[in-house]
C-alpha cells in the first residue's frame, strides 16, 4: 500500500541513500563511473532541503518504508520558464514503474497550484528513461542544455508542465 506525504526531518536519511542510489542504479552509462562513485551520503544537506521553507517535499511510503520522493522549490534565475522547478523525483530502482512516480508528480502538482502557481519545469539527462516520464505526464521541451559533470559533457533537456 503505498502513502504520499509531505516529508519530515526525520526522512532525510531515507531521501539521501534513495537519491544516491538511483543516481547510480538509472544514471550509469550517462554521468562517468567516476563520478557516481565519489557521491557521498550527506544527510545535513538533505535535513536542509526538506527544513527549507522555498522547497516542497514529498515522500512515498511502502508499508512504512520510504522509496520515492519528490522535491519542489523556486526557480530564481531570469531567464526562468516556470514559476516553480522540480528539483528531484527519484524512485527506487525496484520500485520504479509501478505508478509510485505519478502519484508524487500528481500531489506536488496540486500544491504548487494550490499555492498559486501556474507553471513548473523539470531539468534531466536527455538520455534518461526520466524523459518517458515527463513526457506521459504532459510535459514539452522548451529548453536543451549541456552540463559538464565529472568532466563529461551531457546533454540535458527542459520540459515545462502546466499546473
Ligand atoms: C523518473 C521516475 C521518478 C519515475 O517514477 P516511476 O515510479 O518509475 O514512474 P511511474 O511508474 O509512476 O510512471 C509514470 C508514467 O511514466 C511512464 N514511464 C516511466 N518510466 C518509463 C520508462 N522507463 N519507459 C517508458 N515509460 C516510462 C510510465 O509508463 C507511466 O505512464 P502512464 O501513466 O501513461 O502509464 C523514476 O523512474 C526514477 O527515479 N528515475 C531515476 C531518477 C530520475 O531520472 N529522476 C528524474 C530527474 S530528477
Amino acid at each position: 500500500m503505498i502513502k504520499i506525504r509531505l516529508a519530515n526531518i526525520n526522512d532525510a536519511e531515507y531521501i539521501t541513500r534513495i537519491n544516491i542510489d538511483t543516481w547510480r542504479s538509472n544514471y550509469a552509462g550517462i554521468v562517468p563511473d567516476e563520478h557516481l562513485n565519489s557521491l557521498s551520503y550527506n544527510v545535513e544537506a538533505y535535513q536542509r532541503t526538506i527544513n527549507n521553507p522555498n522547497n516542497v517535499v514529498y515522500v512515498a511510503e511502502y508499508n512504512g518504508i520510504v522509496v520515492g520522493y519528490i522535491c519542489s522549490g523556486i526557480d530564481s534565475s531570469p531567464d526562468a520558464p516556470a514559476s516553480s522547478k522540480l528539483r528531484m523525483a527519484y524512485v527506487r530502482k525496484e520500485y520504479q514503474n509501478k505508478g509510485i512516480g505519478k502519484q508524487l508528480f500528481i500531489k506536488i502538482a496540486e500544491h504548487l497550484h494550490k499555492s498559486g502557481h501556474n507553471t513548473l519545469s523539470a531539468n534531466t539527462f536527455a538520455r534518461a528513461d526520466s524523459n518517458f516520464f515527463y513526457s506521459s505526464l504532459g510535459g514539452n521541451i522548451c529548453k536543451k542544455t549541456v552540463e559538464n559533470i565529472g568532466g563529461k559533457d551531457i546533454d540535458t533537456v527542459t520540459y515545462l508542465f502546466n499546473l
